[in-house]
């Protein structure tokens, strides 16, 4: 049986969705193995080390005679209905927003498994794209927070004088805010968090940071979610982070629900009242923003008393360390490849919950509720019309 990877059509997007690494456990495990050529060009994995590896480097990928499709971004609808019917997708397919790939996927009789679905549970740990990915992009968002601010981040005491450490606040300390936390300790700053759920003050602790408590009750979604605020807590909490916005250097924004947009912790106003040469990276901004006024992949220029503060809305964050991202990410693919194949061939047990939880479409079902009704919802509008 084949598995297949494509290079990422998405500009920005620099990972694949396998590495040489994981092409040798495929082939050792009775796989063939198709990589469209340059497909990891952009993440360091050339095409001879493919090769290497074991699989096939070709031009392009005859996909009717594909068992398994390993992806990044979400799948195109043309892409799918190339697919045989039975044939196997795994990668990241934003199910709450690619409705159209995901009646795609349903129609045609593919086995979709969504990496966002994979349940948060230990054993499943080892195919969790989201944690992986978060990981890189809070690494990344604070280097480039680091890049652009006109000050060092540590504590210098030098013959010519003593420079103060940085202050970084980070807001939403998630697996991209924790991480982002341990990135600006280890560069010297002073760290400061903030986040919802209950379990956050003692995460921040772990990570050297200082948690902030705002007095206000924990909201705990399911899953080590946190759950949306009703909008007077999300007021409440904006004023009181307010004096701690204004004082920090570089604000660090992390926040998000999962299948809702991001939620708005910053308003023009809070950032108005920062100090000249601060710095704003929102990592949620392509998910809508935590500040108001980011967009993705934009950096803006926003004055303020006495100068000004640069606010990055950043874009493909995890793709800004494209080789070690598309390490994680193939590791997490293989990893669930293995669990859903025996001797080469695939065998996906619906009983397992790890299989069960992540399969988004199934032998023309769609079998994740929410993206069901979302679609049912859907047609039903369309039907209207
Ligand atoms: P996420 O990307 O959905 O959200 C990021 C952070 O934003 C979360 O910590 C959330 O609480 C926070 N947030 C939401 N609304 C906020 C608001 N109004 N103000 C401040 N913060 C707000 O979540 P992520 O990072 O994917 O995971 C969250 C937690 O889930 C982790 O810290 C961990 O405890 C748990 N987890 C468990 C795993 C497992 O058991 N396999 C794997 C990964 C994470």
């Amino acid at each position: 049986m084949k598995i297949a990877v494509l290079r990422e059509p998405a500009v920005g997007e620099r990972r694949v969705a396998a590495t040489p690494e994981t092409v040798k456990q495929f082939v050792s495990s009775g796989f063939e193995v198709e990589v469209q050529s340059n497909a990891g060009t952009a993440a360091g994995f050339a095409d001879s080390a493919f090769a290497a590896a074991g699989a096939k480097v070709v031009p392009s990928v005859g996909l009717a005679s594909v068992a398994l499709l390993a992806h990044v971004r979400p799948l195109s609808v043309e892409v799918i209905k190339a697919l045989s019917p039975g044939a196997v997708t795994v990668g990241l397919a934003s199910p709450a927003s690619e409705l159209s790939a995901t009646r795609a996927s349903r129609d045609r009789k593919v086995t979709a498994f969504a990496l966002e679905l994979v349940p948060r549970i230990s054993r499943a740990q080892s195919m969790d794209a989201l944690t992986s990915q978060a990981l890189v992009a809070g690494y990344r968002c604070v280097l480039e927070a680091a890049s652009l601010f006109p000050r060092f981040f540590p504590l210098l005491m030098t013959a010519a004088g003593t420079i103060p450490p940085a202050k970084v606040l980070v807001l939403g300390a998630g697996v991209a805010g924790l991480q982002a936390i341990a990135t600006a300790k280890r560069l010297g700053a002073k760290v400061y968090a903030n986040d919802v759920r209950a379990a956050s003050a003692e995460e921040v602790a772990s990570m050297g940071g200082t948690f902030i408590n705002l007095d206000l009750d924990a909201a705990d979604g399911g899953g080590g979610y946190a759950k949306e605020l009703g909008e007077d807590r999300a007021e409440t909490q904006r004023r009181l982070l307010s004096p701690h916005v204004a004082d920090s250097d570089i604000l660090i924004t992390t926040a998000a629900i999962p299948g809702r947009p991001a939620p708005r912790l910053v308003t023009a106003a809070m950032v108005a009242a920062m100090k000249p040469g601060s710095v704003i990276i929102d990592l949620a901004a392509e998910s809508g923003g935590n500040v108001e006024g980011s967009s993705p992949g934009e950096h803006r220029i926003i004055d303020v008393d006495g100068g000004s503060v640069t606010l990055v809305g950043m874009k493909d964050a995890a793709s800004g360390a494209p080789y070690d991202a598309s390490r994680l990410f193939a590791k997490n693919v293989a990893n669930l490849v293995a669990l859903i194949s025996v001797d080469g061939s695939f065998v996906p047990d619906f009983d397992d919950e790890v299989v069960a939880g992540a399969c988004l479409t199934h032998d023309g079902e769609i079998r994740h509720e929410p993206s069901a009704t979302a679609l049912a919802d859907l047609d039903t509008k369309s039907g209207d019309k």
